[in-house]
């Protein structure tokens, strides 16, 4: 593949950036002033409230007096708690994103025959149209697979018959056909990657009709296409953990922005993997994994509390890490006590840990959250309780179930599509306003000089 030669000249390129410094930055003091609400966060952290929804309910702390009480987090999915939800699929020894895609999707949890039925819809619709690996996703491979995701979905606007309808019934029959496609698309664009820049082989297996996401998840990616049942089932757990949380989030808002103004599904689906590309959203499970390879490689021994405490006071204080400051892992916008989705994790991971023989790296993982909170009140002064996130363990299990970091975050998309389209239907089927906030315009009125006159 070849690059285009850049044209843009360094020394231009920085004149055009000065001018943007000196004339379009706003100070931080206007915010105030404006009594703006940065982030769309009210002055105590909270969100603020632009919608309804009965998909799911993050629940972090309780309101006493106007003041935030820490509990234990709860997630929930259209009222039925995660954890339950898991609990029922191990007593039965099942698969069940599958299952939760329908609840989130279609309202209500399926019976035998509602779930057999939209499996064998979902292996129906798996296969990705003619060519369209060859001519959207090996023309033209990228290093990044949440761009190429983006791209892929966009591209199968023109692979529907009927793409731009918004009715209930077109709105699932494209999430649905979504759902069953992005773990092909991850994995055909993950091998181009490796095939175009990592110079190793490519190996594009054939999805299986028959076999659950995440089945088919670990057969695509990997070359022997071989897994356990263990193996798939964590995967499968990953996967209902990561399918939703609220419609608050960047990429959920991001859908019910898009979709309410009228636009399809695609669009509407291609703008929410960009945005959970972000490392403060869905690409913070790469940090994570970056700043561990750093820590694991600075301290000599990894369950001398001191040595850690001393390398994550470095990081604090932006003299180690990416610079930020930010220990990646830790904290959550709504959780306090606990992420249940970390809880959870964790308690699937520490098994997989021993076996792997990677039980030091996992208390390495546990023993950054412990230490964090303190060192956070001892740097910053931050008091307030705060939990490993999702993002602390996510990473950690993909990598013992061998899969390349490239598609951390990918998986989260996978995952996270069922979420999505369940909030376009909310949006599209009883949003039925544009969201439209308001922006304080800034800018005096200045009068136009002719170009020889500047
Ligand atoms: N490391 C260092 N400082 C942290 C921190 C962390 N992991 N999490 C929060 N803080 C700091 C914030 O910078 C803030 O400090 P400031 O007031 O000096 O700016 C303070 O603690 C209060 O933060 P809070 O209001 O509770 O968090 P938030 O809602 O603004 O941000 C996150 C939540 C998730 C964005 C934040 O915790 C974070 O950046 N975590 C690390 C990245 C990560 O793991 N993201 C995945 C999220 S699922």
């Amino acid at each position: 593949m070849t690059t285009k030669p850049n044209h843009i000249q360094p020394a231009l390129l920085q004149e055009l950036s000065d001018s943007f410094r000196l004339h379009g930055l706003i100070s931080p003091e206007l915010y105030a002033r404006y009594r703006i609400k940065r982030g769309l966060r009210n002055a105590d952290g909270t969100g603020v409230l632009v919608g309804a929804t009965r998909l799911g309910n993050v629940h972090g702390y309780l309101l006493n007096e106007g003041e935030r009480e820490p509990i234990e987090g709860r997630l929930t999915y259209r009222g039925y708690n995660v954890y339950d939800l898991i609990r029922g699929l191990e007593r039965e020894d099942r698969f069940g994103f599958e299952e939760v895609g329908y609840l989130l999707m279609c309202g209500a949890l399926p019976d035998r025959r509602q779930l057999t039925a939209f499996q064998q819809m979902i292996g129906q619709e798996r296969a990705l149209p003619n060519n369209f690996t060859e001519d959207m996703i090996m023309r033209a491979p990228s290093r990044d697979i949440m761009n190429k995701l983006a791209g892929a979905t966009l591209a199968l606007y023109s692979y529907d018959d009927d793409p731009d309808t918004t009715t209930v019934e077109n709105i699932l029959r494209q999430g649905i056909s979504l759902m069953a496609k992005f773990p092909v698309i991850i994995s055909h664009a993950y091998q181009a990657k490796r095939r175009y820049f990592d110079g190793a082989s490519m190996f594009l297996h054939v999805p299986d009709p028959t076999r659950s996401t995440a089945e088919n998840i670990l057969h695509l990616v990997r070359p022997d296409g071989q897994y356990t049942d263990d193996e798939a089932k964590l995967l499968d757990r990953c996967l209902i953990l990561h399918a939703e949380h609220g419609g608050g989030n960047n990429s959920s808002f991001t859908v019910r922005v898009t979709s309410s103004s009228g636009t399809d599904t695609y669009s509407a689906i291609a703008a929410a993997v960009s945005s959970l590309k972000g490392p403060r959203h869905g690409g913070a499970n790469l940090r994570v994994v970056r700043q561990f390879d750093e820590i694991q490689a600075n301290v000599a021994d990894w369950t001398d509390e001191d040595e850690v405490a001393a390398y994550l006071r470095k990081i604090l204080d932006g003299v180690a890490g990416d610079g930020s400051g930010l220990i990646y892992g830790m904290g959550h916008a709504i959780y306090t006590l606990s992420d249940p989705r970390a809880v959870a994790l964790k308690r699937a991971a520490r098994p997989l840990a021993e076996r792997k023989g990677l039980a030091a790296e996992m208390d390495l993982l546990e023993l950054v959250e412990r230490l964090t909170p303190g060192l956070l009140r001892e740097r910053k002064g931050i008091d307030q309780p705060m939990c490993a996130n999702v993002d602390m363990y996510s990473g950690f299990v993909y990598q013992m179930l061998g899969l390349p970091r490239s598609l951390y975050t990918p998986l989260f998309a996978t995952a996270r599509i069922v979420g999505w389209i369940a909030h376009r239907l909310e949006e599209v089927a009883t949003g039925g306003k544009i969201l439209r906030p308001a922006y304080k315009p800034l800018s005096k009125t200045a009068p136009y000089l002719d170009l020889d006159e500047r």
